[in-house]
């Protein structure tokens, strides 16, 4: 079993519900990392040249509900194994009549309507206490690759969105979707809230490619069901891989980017 640390791998990419098999890649192996969180197990494969490391977010079973996600665990895992650039997807509801079911969206904010996470590696104590800057959450030179390649291969998606993370792990109601549609949101997930903001901390670019499964609670016409999301993340999973991968090819790892540098006021961030 690959244990991490031997070889640089610089690219992540972090499956959301209905993305769990890193078929994609080649010469897929197992791997694990210790964090201060606990172990984190991984698959690392090959993809057009590069070493990619893929983590299922909620274990390859879909096992681990949204607000028993050890976020910090795994992003520290990452980071240990030198990743700079992670690619995340996620299965949406929609409070927005433009964004239909099958659509991809490359959000560009969040709300946070999280309540029983910790959203930070900073607690105070020898690690001291951080204010990361979030003014764009997620890196916006991999939002451009993302975008270029869905023009390239032909995928419609949505420049910018949105994304109201809520605990779950139930859906929302209505009201709750008719406030968070006042404050703004198009889409609500229930994962993307810390792990975005713990990528910020850990100086490494992120992005999310959302994917929309349902309109939310109140605006479907119907009551949702965990099944209509897998059913519309199964139709579309190919067409995401398609995009991950045609985004992955285009990523010059050499380059530098602003989110390594996110805590160059604290003196960077360390493992
Ligand atoms: N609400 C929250 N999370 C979701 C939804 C939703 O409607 N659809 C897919 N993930």
């Amino acid at each position: 079993m690959y244990k991490g640390g031997d070889i640089m791998i610089k690219i992540a990419i972090i499956g959301g519900t209905g993305l769990y098999d890193p078929r994609i890649l080649d010469n897929v192996r197992d791997g694990t990392v210790v964090t201060p969180y606990g172990e984190v197990t991984y698959k690392v494969g090959e993809f057009s040249g590069q070493a990619v490391a893929f983590i299922p977010r909620h274990g390859s079973a879909h096992s681990i509900p949204p607000h028993l996600i050890n976020y910090r665990a795994n992003i520290w895992a990452l980071k240990k194994l030198g990743v700079t650039n992670v690619i995340a997807s996620t299965a949406v509801g929609s409070l927005n009549p433009k964004m239909g079911g099958g659509d991809f969206v490359l959000v560009d904010q969040f709300l946070d309507f999280t309540k029983s996470r910790v959203a930070t590696f900073y607690d105070g104590g020898d690690r001291g206490v951080v204010h990361v800057d979030v003014t764009q959450p997620y890196c916006s030179n991999l939002r451009a690759i993302l975008l270029n390649a869905a023009q390239e291969i032909g995928i419609p998606i949505h420049a910018s969105g949105t994304y109201v993370c809520t605990e779950g792990p139930r859906f929302e109601t209505p009201a709750e979707i008719k406030a968070y549609a006042k404050l703004g949101g198009d889409l609500v997930g229930m994962t993307n809230v810390p792990e975005v903001v713990l990528a910020r901390e850990a100086e490494m670019c992120y992005v999310t490619v959302s994917m929309v499964t349902n309109f939310a609670a109140g605006i479907s016409p119907h009551p949702l069901t965990h099944g209509e999301v897998l059913e519309t993340m199964a139709a579309n999973t190919e067409k995401i891989k398609r995009l991950i991968m045609a985004a992955i090819a285009k990523i010059d790892t050499k380059e530098d980017c602003a989110c390594r540098h996110a805590l160059a006021e604290y003196g960077g961030f360390k493992l």
